[in-house]
Parts: C-alpha cells; structure tokens; sequence
C-alpha cells in the first residue's frame, strides 16, 4: 500500500504467540492481557536497547475488548484489564518513541469471540484514529470469504480517510489458503502494508519449519508481491522463547531477514535470556532485513537437507546492474550438522571483481572472494550460516571498507 508508511519491514513485539488469550489477572497478574503488560513491554524495547535497534511497536493482539461495544457502537477496551483506556495507552508509548499497534477483525466477532468491526468499519477506523493508533492487524475470522475482496479494500479506504497514518495488516489471504487461485497480491499490495498469509505461528521448531517450508513452495508467486510498503508477514518471530533453541532463533532471524518479513517478536522482554537477545539485537543480520531495497530473497539451491537462500541488496553498482548479496545456508537435518561448499557463481554471484564477505552472525571478515571461489561452512542441525558479499570494485574500495 502506497501510503508512505513501512517503506522497510515493520519491527516490534505482539503479545499473541506468548500471552496468548490470557484474561485472568487475578491469577495471572503478569501474563494477562492488560495495558500493564503492554506499558511493560514498551519499557523493555526503550530501555534495554530494542527501540535503538529498530524495534519500535508494541502490537496489542485479540482480547482486549469488552464484549460488547457501547450504546453509539463504539469499541470498549476491557474496562478492568485496560482502565486508562487506549488512549492512554497509546500516549504512553509514543512519550517512549514506541508506536502502538491494535487488533481487530474484518467479521462478526474476532477469532477470540470479541466484537468484529463487520458493520462497523468506518466507525471503527475512526475510533482507532481518535486513539492515536498507528498499525492495525485487521482479522479474518467469521465472515464470509466471498467479501473478503470488499471488506479489506473498504477498511483500508476508512483508514486513509481519517488522516492518520495507520499502517495496514490484512489477514485476507491467510484465509484463502485453501482456494490459492483467489490470492491475487497485486490487489492485496494495492490496499495492504502486509498480509498474513499462512498459519499460525507456534513456538516450536515444527512451527518455523512448516513456515519456511509454505514459502519455500510458494516463492514463485510472493517473491514478485513484495517491496517497499507491501510485504509478507510470515508471521512473529519466537525468538526468546525457551522451546526455540539459540539455533533455531538465529535461523528463523535469518530466514525472515532474507524475505524482508516483519521482525515482530513475541516472546516475555521483563524475562529474556541474554543468548536470545544478542541473537535479536544483531545489527548485522537486522540491516539485512531492514536493506532499502526491499527485495524478498530466493531458494536458489536446494537438496533434501540443505537451503541456499539469496538475497540482493545494497550497495548496488546500477550502471553496471551488479547487487551486493546476504546468503544464508540452512541445514533442515534436525540431528547432524552439515558441510555446505557453495561456488560463489553458481548461486549468482558473478562481479568479476569479486566480493568482500562477512560472516552475519560471527561478525567475522572474511575477505574477497571471486565468483570461481568456494564458500564453506559446517552448518549445525536446524541452524544456518550467514554471510553479506558486499560488491567490490576497484574504483570503490575504500568507500566500502
Ligand atoms: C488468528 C491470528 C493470530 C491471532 C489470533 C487471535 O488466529 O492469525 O495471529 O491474532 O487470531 O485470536
């Protein structure tokens, strides 16, 4: 959607894939869905480095309503849960340079039971505009699939017309799984910033391998739909979660950066292990994702056990039409570790002067390489090896180092 906003992918944190539907604060006082565990989280992504590293939204997610709206249909936040209100909450965050995002859904009710905004969608925008909001996750469930193609359009219409910039998140096609023929992204880019297009995330391995694995089918039909202000969210990052391994994190941070996907994190910031948060906090791997170009990276080679994955990015020599690459090698085996030997021509990589290469996740130099070399790594179990090849020309040397 081209309304200026999210011209690189959206970074923060959303509370679904850690706090779930929690509602009980009288036994979870910590883990329930309340303004005290969002202004928690803000407190956490200003204060302990996130904010500096481009991690800059807290995304509430369902459950935050009362059940039903008040007597002019106006949205109610959970009076108990959330007693200062989204106004409130919203103010707090922005004092912190943090962006507050908010859930609801295109239907009757939202996937939890709450009200959807099927009926009440102008009203609804407005509400969100009057709350200072500035992202929207607009659901999918309980409604119709045939008014998909209306309903998500019109909200994005509603949103605009308030005049504040709220950046669009459609569930629409994860919906359509199912009918993949109704997925036409060129419409979906038009009215959305992102789109959720697959399940659930869960925060397990399973979970991040059966995503990888979606995309790595489809990347045919989504590599084209992405770009600046229009992106894939193959949902949030687990990272810090203790059923993901330090492994599995840097694969998953590694794997969504190459797409340019949404690093929004769901895990508990007041509790995360400093192994997690060096891993998300790598500012190497994060101006991966975050490159200008906005180009969703490619499968380029591909055996039963080992990805290659390949993604162009700055700086680019546009007279001579050459990129600079971030590659990652991704070894699926879940119990052996693999040696990955890659010709740096074979996966695309053919600037005759060569390449300055970079280790991502050592951070280690490397030096240049030319297209005839080969790139070796020993690649742990559901882990990858990560490296940037920065264009290398005579002419620009020292510029580049
Ligand atoms: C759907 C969405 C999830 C989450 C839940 C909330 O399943 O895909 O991301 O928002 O609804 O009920």
């Amino acid at each position: 959607l081209d309304n200026g906003l999210v011209r690189t992918p959206p970074m923060g944190w959303m509370s679904w894939a850690m706090f779930w539907c929690e509602t009980d604060c009288t036994h979870h006082p910590f883990s329930c869905i309340s303004e005290q565990l969002y202004m928690d989280m803000a407190d956490r992504l200003a204060e302990d480095g996130f904010t500096q590293a481009g991690y800059n939204r807290v995304h509430i997610d369902d459950c935050w309503m009362e059940y039903t709206r008040d007597n002019d249909g106006k949205l109610i936040a959970d009076k108990k849960r959330f007693p200062s209100g989204i106004l409130a909450l919203s103010r707090y965050m922005h004092e912190k340079g943090v962006k507050l995002g908010i859930y609801e859904d295109y239907g009757t009710k939202t996937c939890g039971g709450y009200p959807g905004s099927y009926g009440y969608l102008e009203k609804d925008a407005d509400t969100f505009a009057e709350w200072e909001v500035d992202y929207l996750k607009l659901d999918g469930c309980n409604v119709n699939l045939t008014e998909m193609p209306i309903g998500y359009p019109q909200m994005s219409d509603f949103l605009n017309k308030t005049g504040r910039p709220i950046v669009y998140s459609c569930s629409w096609p994860a919906y359509l799984i199912d009918q993949p023929d109704q997925v036409d992204y060129t419409t979906i880019g038009k009215y959305c910033n992102l789109w959720r297009n697959f399940d659930d995330i869960a925060p397990n391995w399973k979970s991040i391998q059966g995503i990888i694995n979606y995309y790595d089918h489809n990347q045919d039909k989504l590599i084209p739909a992405a770009g600046p202000g229009r992106w894939h969210d193959p949902d949030m990052l687990v990272i810090g979660q203790t059923t993901v391994t330090p492994e599995q994190s840097r694969t998953q941070m590694s794997i969504w950066s190459i797409w340019s996907a949404p690093l929004i994190m769901s895990n508990d910031l007041r509790l995360i292990a400093p192994v997690y948060k060096e891993i998300l906090l790598n500012r190497l791997v994060i101006a991966i994702d975050q490159d200008p170009l906005g180009i969703m990276g490619r499968l380029v080679a591909n055996t039963t056990n080992v990805g290659v994955y390949v993604k162009p990015v700055t700086p680019v020599d546009t007279a001579q039409d050459r990129y600079s690459y971030a590659v990652v090698l991704f070894n699926r085996h879940t119990q052996n570790s693999a040696t990955v030997s890659v010709k740096l021509s074979e996966i695309g990589l053919t600037n005759p002067t060569g390449y300055f290469v970079q280790d991502l996740w050592s951070g280690q130099k490397l030096g240049v390489m030319k297209p005839d070399d080969v790139y070796s790594a020993n690649v742990p179990p559901t882990g990858v090896n990560m490296f940037k090849a920065t264009l290398a020309q005579q002419r620009q040397k020292n510029a580049i180092e």
